[in-house]
């Protein structure tokens, strides 16, 4: 069984995707053993809780410095012993120790098709702003395991969504979830759990 430790800021409905993977078969050979998230609000937290998963709140507010707060992430996560680090809407900066710790076993998810809309600053709805206001037709999705850079890491699994007339931010941003993100996550779990991927001169190989 693969231990899968999620990781969450936010609404976790990219968390939920995972769960239900896991509960209805999509997703096999898996474990969610802990969810981490940085903000103690997140509604992601009571998905993890109704769902019986540990779940804790490790916040860089609690810390004096973001060295000892790195510390702790670092400790939280090793606790769970995993064997994948799942970033699902993370909005807080992975310490380097960790990334090399966990070399291609944390995979975030992006809602762009990276290389568009990606690197500093591109995060939530502010990748959905970008996308419209450049006017593309087609936007997406990509599930890429985690290097040191942002957004830089291994490409998984990508999916594409068309933007429509009339698209705001929101609606695109929720498409971009219903029709990609929590498609690909789960798929991309499913996929390393069974052995599926596997990363050569920094790029992947993915046997579908
Ligand atoms: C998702 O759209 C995810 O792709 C994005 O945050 C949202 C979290 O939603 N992540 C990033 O922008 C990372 N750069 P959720 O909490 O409902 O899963």
């Amino acid at each position: 069984m693969l231990r899968v430790v999620v990781m969450v800021s936010g609404g976790g409905t990219n968390l939920q995707a995972v769960i239900d993977g896991v509960t209805n078969g999509t997703i096999t050979n898996t474990e969610i053993v802990g969810v981490i998230s940085n903000n103690k609000n997140a509604y992601a937290l009571e998905r993890a809780k109704n769902h019986d998963i540990p779940a804790r709140c490790i916040s860089p507010k609690d810390f004096p410095s973001r060295e000892e707060f790195n510390r702790e992430l670092l400790a939280g996560v090793d606790a769970y012993q995993p064997d994948l680090i799942v970033l699902a809407g993370f909005l807080v900066v992975i310490p380097e120790e960790m990334i090399q710790k966990y070399r291609n076993r944390i995979i975030n998810i992006h809602p762009s098709l990276i290389p568009a809309f990606c690197g500093t600053g591109y995060y939530g709805l502010k990748v959905h702003e970008a996308a419209l206001s450049r006017g593309v037709k087609v936007v997406g999705a990509t599930v890429h395991f985690v290097d040191e850079g942002t957004d830089t890491g291994p490409i998984i699994l990508q999916k594409a969504v068309n933007v429509e007339q009339g698209d705001t931010p929101e609606m695109l941003q929720r498409r971009v979830m219903e029709q990609a993100e929590w498609i690909i996550m789960p798929r991309a779990i499913d996929l390393i759990a069974n052995g599926k991927v596997t990363v050569q001169d920094g790029r992947t190989i993915v046997e579908i």
